[in-house]
């Protein structure tokens, strides 16, 4: 019988919290996976949601349980998988039924689904982890505003809310969604970068251990820097090992994963022509971190840091300041986006969408919606609120990075968040030589800064 109201294939961690999310909600689920087993093993421990999850054996059956026009998410591992599944799903369907991507795709792979095929298709960035998918993720969606229309009803009751709002919107045509949600993985690697590289002034500059930095960040957690990332932050660092009855975070190898979001954020910025360095220094970061053998051998040549003396006041001041600094970056980067591919996208909506569920929730981003508003068009550094909190930070930030850089502790995160706002509060910069350099070894040319003369040379071009 077709009465499922939307379908869901791939019964991974994701797939499965998500559909539970929904039968939850109250709609009933049609489900299929590759490997049949898991679908069945999915509707036993769905207990009493096991009513509203209808376990599909083939895509045939799938499509048949399904009310029309159909909907259909995938939540199958980003690339290669998403193409099969839609050549395989595709026969199947009639031309109205819609296909929601909602894997963490690059935008660009949406954009080329889209164009290819002939059949109503959504983009939808997932974030929150699987706690999120089960219990409330932020979705943001990128196609059609008619198409978002007939799954706006399911995909808001499952969205995490803020103060009610659901955070769960479409932001712009095709990619939009994918893309929103790889500049909000970016801005994800450069927020944790920063809280690593404040543990680290705090273990090696400081001399502190796991359990006394823990109430460091709780503390934090119940000022402006109120976020998730602070709040597990705490939790990590406090955590114990029983095997070693010490702290877990010591026993943890310092090389980060990755698979690869924060990374497109940093290519995409470079074809876009935004600067993002916090964002970039975090992906690099993460690069170095896996290098450990070198480290290692490194830190044997030439040694490592000194011992510094900062309070804790400083290091909350000057993580605020790179947080700003990097939200300025990723911000700026979804303008430029929205302007390069003609997206509606507005940076409001995605600040408020980013309020609740998603990894980078915090206090600010509600201020941040706010001040897109109050000053349309502006960065976040030009906007009153950020500005003032700016100045207040910016010398905190010039402390933290001078002091680790006189002691050979790595801030790269913090230091490109200062290189970059210095670059930035500097009306006369130094392009000049480069533009000099470049039109004496390659007759580029230049704009005369006295009468605004295009296509000029030096004396040089007659050497
Ligand atoms: C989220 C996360 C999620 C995931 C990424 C992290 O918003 O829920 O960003 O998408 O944790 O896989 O990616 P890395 O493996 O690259 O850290």
């Amino acid at each position: 019988m077709a009465n499922a109201d939307i379908g869901l294939i791939g019964l991974g961690t994701m797939g499965s919290a998500l559909a539970l999310n929904i039968a939850e909600k109250g709609f009933t689920v049609a489900v299929f996976n590759r490997t049949t087993a898991k679908t069945h093993a999915f509707v036993e421990e769905a207990g009493d949601l096991a009513a509203r999850v209808v376990p599909c054996e083939t895509l045939e059956a799938l499509t048949e349980a399904l009310k029309g026009p159909r909907a259909i998410i995938l939540m199958v591992p980003a690339g290669d998988a998403v193409d099969e599944q839609i050549r395989a799903l595709d026969p199947h369907l009639d031309a109205e039924d819609l296909i929601i991507d909602a894997g963490n795709a690059n935008f660009r792979d949406t954009m080329r689904r889209m164009k290819a095929l002939d059949r109503p298709f959504l983009g939808v960035g997932v974030s929150g982890g699987e706690e999120g998918a089960r219990h409330g993720p932020a979705i943001m969606a990128g196609g059609e505003a008619a198409h978002w229309d007939r799954v706006a009803p399911i995909l808001t009751a499952i969205a995490a809310k803020y103060e009610g709002t659901p955070c769960a919107a479409r932001l712009g045509e095709n990619g939009a969604g994918h893309f929103v949600k790889a500049v909000h993985n970016g801005i994800e690697y450069a927020d944790m970068q920063l809280i690593a590289e404040t543990y680290g002034l705090m273990r090696d500059g400081i001399g502190m251990a796991a359990p006394d930095i823990a109430p460091v960040f709780a503390g934090w957690n119940d000022g402006r820097l109120a976020s998730y990332l602070i709040e597990i932050s705490a939790k990590v660092a406090a955590a114990h090992d029983a095997a070693t009855d010490g702290p877990l975070l010591d026993v943890i190898v310092d090389a980060a994963g990755q698979k690869g979001t924060g990374r497109w954020t940093a290519i995409e910025a470079q074809h876009l022509g935004t600067p993002i360095p916090v964002i970039e220094a975090a992906v690099a970061a993460r690069n170095m971190s896996a290098q450990r053998d070198l480290r290692a051998t490194l830190a044997a040549r030439f040694g490592t840091e000194e011992r510094v003396d900062l309070s804790m006041d400083m290091l909350e001041a000057a993580l605020t300041c790179g947080k700003v600094l990097c939200y300025t970056q990723g911000f700026d980067m979804l303008r430029a986006a929205a302007q390069a591919f003609d997206w509606s996208l507005m940076r409001e909506d995605v600040a408020r969408n980013w309020r609740a569920g998603c990894i980078i929730r915090s206090a600010m981003l509600d201020d941040m919606a706010e001040a897109f508003e109050v000053a349309p068009g502006k960065t976040l550094m030009e906007a009153p609120y950020f500005a003032d909190l700016l100045a207040q930070t910016i010398g905190a930030l010039r402390h933290v990075v001078v002091t680790a850089s006189g002691a050979g502790l790595p801030v790269p995160a913090m230091a490109a968040a200062l290189g970059y706002f210095d670059t930035m509060r500097r009306a006369r910069g130094t392009a000049n030589m480069i533009q000099g350099q470049r039109d004496y070894f390659g007759l580029h040319g230049f704009v005369r800064l006295d009468n605004g003369k295009t296509d000029q040379h030096g004396p040089w071009a007659d050497d």
